[in-house]
């Protein structure tokens, strides 16, 4: 299965994205963790240790790369190139290994200029999200910039399920509506609702009030958890600071959910 993690800034999917990929690979599952966030901070939510992390180059970075597959440097200007260079082996030859066996790859940053208009890098983005192949027991973990500008970009075509991320707050679910709106468009299957920085049952019920009739069920509600914090400000992933915490728990329960629908 390939998921992708969206939502507005903050909501709380790089925590998600990180600590679910972990759980589904301790589950048996191949896990391919890819941070398509600029801010490319996916590594310390999985665990990546500090010294394999530092070395990551952004495949967006990778210029001989992105040349030996589409024909053109990112940059070159008027040049023709590859709109669908193969991309099969890519995961393994530039993913970095972190905890539980997965697999992380930084894209970095990547652009678009308007509608219609292609970068090499882009290219290499979009063929990189459409063309892994996802076989039985495995599954792609995207960690998504944060909004909904990205969308237009084409990389999250051909995700199986987006799970959109939300806190209790009116902002976050608007993005959310738009994001499933726009979704429909680029032939994801499924919006799921991750309620998120729940602080308690009124919470809940506001979510699930302002989504009624969107379209898109919450699959799971994450419990707002101070632990979390104090991950983030140690630098350590969430599952290795408090694997018992409440947090933690809840996505146990959304992967639990997550596979039950999906395989
Ligand atoms: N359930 C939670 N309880 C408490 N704090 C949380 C919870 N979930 C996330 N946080 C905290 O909220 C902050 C933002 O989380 P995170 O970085 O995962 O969000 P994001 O959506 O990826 O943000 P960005 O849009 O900047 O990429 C972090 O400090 C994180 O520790
Ligand atoms: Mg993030």
């Amino acid at each position: 299965m390939k998921l992708a993690v969206v939502g507005k800034g903050g909501v709380g999917k790089t925590l998600i994205s990180g600590t679910l990929a972990r759980l589904l690979a301790r589950d048996g599952y191949k896990v391919l963790a890819i941070d398509v966030d600029p801010s490319m901070n996916l590594a310390y939510s999985i665990g990546v240790p500090a010294d394999v992390a530092a070395k990551i180059v952004p495949l967006s970075e990778d210029h001989d790369l992105i040349e030996e597959r589409t024909g053109a440097r990112p940059g070159s200007s008027g040049a023709v190139f590859s709109m669908t260079p193969t991309v099969f082996d890519i995961a393994e030859k530039y993913g970095v290994p972190g905890p539980d066996g997965i697999r992380l790859l930084v894209m970095g940053t990547v652009r678009s200029g308007g509608s219609g208009c292609m970068c090499p890098t882009n290219a290499l983005a979009k063929a990189l999200m459409r063309h892994l192949l996802v076989s039985v027991k495995e599954a792609v973990v995207m960690d998504m910039e944060a909004g909904l500008e990205h969308l237009g970009r084409g990389t999250v075509r051909g995700v199986d399920v987006m799970l959109c991320v939300v806190e209790p707050r009116m902002q976050s679910i608007e993005t959310a509506k738009r994001i499933k709106d726009l979704s429909t468009d680029l032939g994801v299957k499924a919006v799921l609702v991750v309620a998120n920085k729940v602080k308690r049952d009124e919470d809940l019920t506001l979510i699930e009030r302002a989504l009624v009739g969107s379209g898109m069920p919450i699959i799971a509600s994450v419990p707002y958890d101070e632990s979390m914090e104090q991950a983030d400000m140690s630098r350590i992933a969430p599952l290795d600071y408090a694997p018992n915490s409440p947090a933690v728990k809840a996505v146990d329960t959304l992967k639990s959910g997550i596979i039950s629908r999906y395989s």
